[in-house]
């Protein structure tokens, strides 16, 4: 783990923090075409190889799927980018984050 990948993380757990004490929407201004585009480049072939589900969505909708707060999604998205070896800008990761609140998580 590198120092600018928990500075990353920590900015945006941070955002999600002040974000969802302020409003409803924990990822405020996500950029949510951006993002699905971003995800089904990047995301969707592993999660459907692991957890199955055309769109590879199983992996957000299985029961016992472990996100549950949006500080978690944050972070686990972070955890995914890293394994790829990806330098995620932490806009990508809000968008990203905002994306799979909207689609399969519902946080508010
Ligand atoms: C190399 C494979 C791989 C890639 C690529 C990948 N992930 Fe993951 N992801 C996983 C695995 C494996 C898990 C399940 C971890 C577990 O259950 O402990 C996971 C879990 C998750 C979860 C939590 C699902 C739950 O249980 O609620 C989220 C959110 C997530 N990934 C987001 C992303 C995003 C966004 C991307 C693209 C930027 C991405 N992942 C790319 C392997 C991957």
């Amino acid at each position: 783990m590198t120092t600018p990948g928990i500075a990353r993380l920590l900015a945006l757990a941070a955002l999600a923090a002040a974000a969802s004490s302020a409003s409803a929407d924990p990822f405020p201004g996500a950029d949510l075409v951006a993002a699905k585009k971003l995800h089904a480049e990047l995301c969707v072939e592993c999660h459907a190889r692991h957890f199955g589900g055309e769109d590879g969505s199983a992996i957000y909708t299985r029961p016992d799927r472990r996100i549950t707060t949006p500080s978690a999604l944050a972070q686990q998205i972070t955890t995914c980018t890293s394994m790829l070896r990806l330098a995620l800008f932490p806009e990508d990761e809000l968008n990203l984050a905002g994306y799979l609140n909207k689609h399969y998580y519902h946080f508010k």
